[in-house]
């Protein structure tokens, strides 16, 4: 380990010939590029191609001064895709929804754009496609926000949730209403997303069959998992990026997506705890089957839900000072 530790190269010399910790996640990688490769054209296994370049356009859209010709180098890749989804039988994994929010961003981009051989027949392409059912009001397409008002939480209010929010391991013997899940997911769903790509699923189990098959998966949860209500399993998809550099953000996304989920939770009556899913083969093997997962997908995080037994104790679970988790300018 000591040689191997002097350069990345002998390290992954060390990965490669002694130690196969890393080899399922090398397999995820690649096996979510060429899902990535295949949905190039037309939304396949993922509408990544199309989130991420809607994206970039509304980031064109808003950049002060705007250019009068931008996104030169993807416009083509990105229309390419959205005419083929407009024309495919509906069988793509792309969304309605995905595609009203193309078309409105799309709309606008060849609107303020000038002419260009690159864009002028896309341009007349373009409004030769039918739009998109669901397309009225407000288009979706970059906006000014309305700030004259402040915020309808404020700051006191949510430091309040905070505090309150703590993890439960310990739920009353009672169903957890579907509703809840659904509004707490509209909640996360809105965590911001690198390149708004939404790279994750929230697996939930809710059947008093399936839970406590679920709920024991993760080592954590020893001694209290046969009582969890509800189980969330939060899944990331590596197919949603076509390099190894992206890798990470089905962790971040994820997360982010999580946090926000477990504060709804708690707005809704709901306790959660996060469940870590340390990455070790065995169990990876066991949630493969259990999950029916594909060779992409990577568990995050389980979640375990439901209404907290008041008479549950949860840890006290001090926090750092500012002072240990925040530095300015290097001071
Ligand atoms: C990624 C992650 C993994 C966790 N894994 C477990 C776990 O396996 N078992 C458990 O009981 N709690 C788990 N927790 C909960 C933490 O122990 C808890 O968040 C921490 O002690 C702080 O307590 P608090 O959430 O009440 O503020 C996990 C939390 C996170 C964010």
């Amino acid at each position: 380990m000591r040689l191997a530790a002097r350069s990345s190269r002998l390290s992954s010399w060390y990965y490669a010939l002694f130690d196969h910790s890393f080899d399922r996640e090398h397999r995820a990688v690649l096996v979510g590029r060429l899902a990535w490769e295949e949905s190039k054209q037309a939304a396949g296994k993922t509408s990544s191609l199309l989130r991420r370049n809607i994206h970039r356009l509304e980031k064109g859209l808003l950049m002060r001064p705007r250019r009068p010709i931008f996104a030169l180098d993807y416009i083509g890749e990105t229309f390419a895709f959205y005419e083929s989804a407009i024309q495919s039988d509906g069988s793509v994994s792309i969304t309605g929804e995905e595609l009203h929010w193309a078309y409105d961003v799309l709309s606008e981009y060849f609107s303020v754009t000038g002419s260009h051989p690159r864009i002028d027949p896309l341009r007349e392409r373009f409004q030769s496609l039918p739009v998109p059912p669901g397309v009225n009001g407000q288009p979706w397409r970059p906006y000014k926000r309305d700030l004259s008002k402040p915020p309808s939480v404020g700051y006191e209010d949510l430091l309040a949730l905070a505090w309150r929010r703590r993890s439960v391991r310990w739920f009353l013997p009672e169903p957890v209403p579907r509703e809840l899940i659904e509004k707490a997911i509209e909640v996360a769903k809105l965590s911001p997303s690198a390149c708004n790509r939404q790279p994750f699923q929230f697996q939930v189990f809710d059947d008093p069959d399936l839970v406590p098959e679920v709920a024991s998966l993760p080592g954590g949860t020893a001694g209290f998992s046969h009582q969890f209500p509800a189980i969330v399993v939060l899944v990331g998809e590596l197919r949603n990026y076509y390099g190894e550099r992206d890798r990470h953000l089905i962790y971040i996304d994820a997360s982010l997506a999580a946090m926000s989920f477990v504060f709804a939770c708690e707005t809704l009556g709901l306790g959660t705890c996060c469940i870590n899913w340390p990455d070790i083969e065995e169990d990876e093997k066991r949630a493969d089957e259990v999950l029916q997962l594909e060779p992409d997908q990577r568990p995050i995080m389980f979640i375990a839900v439901g209404f907290p037994d008041p008479e549950g104790m949860v840890a006290y679970s001090q926090k750092k000072p500012n002072s240990q988790i925040c530095r300015y300018n290097f001071e």
